[in-house]
């Protein structure tokens, strides 16, 4: 049977299909799609599922042959490596080619430049309609290593760390590549962090230089980036240099010896300059994520296990080919965009997109217009995205999306409604939808259907990658679920090349958070279950993490930053689930004697959460109430508080541990008030 794009697919194929996969499936059955190739031939990775699962069972059985032939296959290495995987788990000491050396740069610009110089590597899709241009492989070369002698000239040197906060424009690839060519290790910060965040983390990474733009320009609005960094920099003495690149224009303050203008500085250097080699298990970059205590993590990713997981699910998961166009709408402030904006398609060798907007501006259209414009092949977004343009209306999706090829969902459970829209009104019941589960620890997707080859169930991120082993553990007993039809949390029993190697300067951290929790198990702090068909279905964070739009926020980090208000003596944070976020962040406030619980009260201490963390982590609701539920040993029972959010009161368990049961029904008065 030829399908209408010239991909042949044999019928038992979708035989063996159906009766392994579907058996027995409560959901849809879906259509099966194989590799289509609206151009050229197909080149399909797999003929079927049996494929996939002895490959599967080749990186788990005999990891290193796997990963050794595909790290020679996929990566260009400068010195081979003798030792595909050493260290364990147990001993947090995982290393990965380690004789090898490569340079991340190199990979992904030089070597496509060479080949095809004018190959397109960035469309760059501004925030205003046809403001933007396509940079190819050769331009991106020239202007990385221009971008590159600025930061030698300055001084950096290799395993420095250089901070970049900008906006989603093509200098933010630019400036994360030069810093990798020269073998410096980038810290990209997100640019909706407020200026204290950016403080934090630029003196927690030991930065001492910092890339950024004049301004941003989101959805039609102007974000002053430089200001923040400013602000930022006034307690950051050590950051000797700011380079500044020109995005809008604007009037900024140049600060005389320290700030430097990105246009200037690149007009003195060449447009070559030759790329650094790097050990394999040399450092590539920090990038911090919020954890269930405080303080943000600086999660370490070293160079050539992180490439290889980049490239290898780039293939795999998305399906991508020699001339695809892959449009990703994640930020290159968080791992999507460092995966999936940045490395995993030009490591390839394909066009990637840098979105600047929104998916709203100039209206609901714009990410269907992106594609359709420039004939995309996959497209990768946040459900949270997904439920406000599917609440928008299906009339804005409009536009022929002939070579929509894979679709994916990323960052948060997506529900079997929107995942049923994005299938049929997005997809048109064509392109094959990927529900990629995976962290900014794990580095590329973990648990994930491989497009046009993985079965369809809505809702579930389905199986597991090569080289991942998932275990579902019985919270309780610490004990591992065998068999199928378990539900616990998730953990893997093996390695793989792209696990973050550390946790920057706090290596013990790094050990308890993810590997003494169960030992011998990475811990990935998700619970799941693994259903009859061994398909997993990721149920959320079992820790104090919420995730917001897709953004992963600590509770304990918005109450880090509620008590830094003069008027509160106590706070909690909990996420409560929301239509259009996923969660939402609700605090409730204990106040010091002498403040009253005022509106402006409230109001203040939204705007404290977003001058500490950002606008992205303001709480959507303040209780301020006279105590918070404690037990005696002073614990809060946030659970309590969850509860009564959900309004589930008679759903409250145990309350006589608390120190003061007679809150509760004060806390209940206090919501219900506000309700
Ligand atoms: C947490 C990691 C990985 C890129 C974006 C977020 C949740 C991630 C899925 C999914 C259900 C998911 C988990 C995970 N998550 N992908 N497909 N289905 N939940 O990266 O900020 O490191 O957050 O996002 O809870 O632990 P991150």
């Amino acid at each position: 049977m030829a399908d209408n794009q010239g991909v042949v697919v044999e019928a038992h194929e979708i035989e063996t299909f159906r009766k392994n996969a579907f058996r027995s499936l409560s959901c849809d059955i879906l259509k099966l799609r194989l590799t289509l190739r609206a151009t050229e031939p197909p080149q399909k990775m797999f003929a079927s599922l049996e494929e996939y699962q002895k490959l599967y069972k080749e990186s788990i059985t005999e990891p290193n042959k796997f990963w050794g032939r595909t790290a020679r296959e996929l990566l260009t290495w400068t010195r081979d490596f003798e030792t595909v995987s050493a260290g364990s788990l147990a001993e947090g000491d995982v290393k990965w080619f380690v004789e090898g050396q490569l340079n991340a740069c190199y990979n992904a610009v030089d070597r496509h430049a060479y080949k095809d110089p004018n190959r397109v590597a960035i469309i760059y899709e501004a925030d205003e309609v046809d403001e933007g241009r396509n940079v190819t492989y050769s331009e991106l070369l020239r202007d990385v290593s221009k971008v590159a002698w600025v930061l030698k000239q300055a001084g950096i040197k290799k395993g420095d760390t250089v901070a970049i906060y900008m906006p989603m424009i093509p200098e933010a690839v630019v400036a994360i590549l030069a810093c990798v060519r020269i073998g410096a290790v980038h810290s990209v910060v997100f640019a909706g962090f407020s200026a204290d965040a950016l403080r934090d983390r630029v003196i927690d990474a030991k930065s001492r230089f910092v890339i950024t733009s004049d301004e941003g320009k989101r959805g039609g609005k102007f974000i002053g980036t430089k200001k923040i960094v400013d602000d930022a920099l006034k307690q950051c003495p050590d950051v000797s240099n700011v380079l500044v690149y020109r995005r809008t224009g604007a009037d900024i303050n140049m600060v005389p010896g320290r700030d430097l203008w990105w246009h200037e500085e690149v007009e003195k250097w060449p447009s070559y300059i030759a790329p650094e080699p790097m050990n394999s298990e040399d450092p590539l970059f920090l990038l911090y994520t919020s954890g269930s205590t405080g303080k943000p993590k600086g999660v370490m990713h070293t160079t050539a296990g992180y490439l290889l997981g980049a490239a290898l699910t780039g293939k795999y998961v998305f399906d991508i080919h020699d001339g695809d166009r892959y449009f990703c709408g994640g930020d290159v402030g968080w791992i999507t965009g460092h995966t999936y904006v940045v490395y995993s398609p030009l490591l390839l060798g394909v066009a990637t997109v840098v979105f600047e907007g929104t998916p709203a501006y100039p209206n609901f259209s714009r990410y269907w217009d992106i594609i359709e414009k420039h004939n995309i092949t996959q497209f990768y977004v946040a459900p949270t995205a997904l439920r406000l343009l599917k609440r928008a209306g299906d009339e804005h999706v409009r536009g022929n999306f002939k070579y929509l090829r894979t679709l994916g969902s990323v960052g948060e459970p997506i529900a079997a409604e929107v995942w049923k829209w994005y299938y049929e009104i997005v997809g048109k019941e064509s392109a094959h939808v990927v529900d990629t589960y995976w962290q900014t620890e794990t580095g590329s997707n973990v648990i994930t259907p491989l497009a046009g080859v993985t079965p369809m169930k809505p809702g579930s991120a389905s199986l597991p990658f090569f080289g991942i082993e998932p275990s579902i553990i019985d919270p309780v007993s610490g004990e591992e679920l065998h068999g199928n039809n378990v539900e616990g949390v998730l953990a893997f029993k093996q390695a793989w090349p792209s696990i973050a190697r550390t946790v920057y300067g706090s290596h013990k951290r790094y050990l308890d958070t993810y590997l003494h929790v169960y030992k011998g198990y990475y811990f990935t702090g998700d619970g799941a279950a693994r259903d009859h068909e061994g398909f997993y279905w990721i149920r959320g964070r079992v820790d104090d993490v919420v995730n917001v739009s897709g953004h992963r926020l600590s509770t304990a980090e918005i109450e880090a930053a509620l008590i830094e208000h003069h008027a509160v003596a106590e706070a909690a944070v909990v996420g409560v689930s929301d239509e259009l976020t996923g969660q939402a962040v609700n605090a409730f406030v204990a106040i010091k004697d002498g403040n009253e619980a005022t509106d402006a009260l409230r109001k203040e201490l939204v705007l404290q959460v977003r001058k500490s963390i950002g606008p992205f982590a303001a709480p959507k609701a303040v209780y301020i109430i006279g105590d918070l539920p404690k037990t005696r040993s002073g614990k809060i029972m946030r659970r309590i508080l969850r509860k009564v959010l959900a309004g589930e009161e008679d759903q409250l368990g145990d309350v006589s541990t608390l120190s003061d049961p007679s809150v509760v029904d004060k806390i209940i008065a206090t919501v219900h008030a506000s309700k």
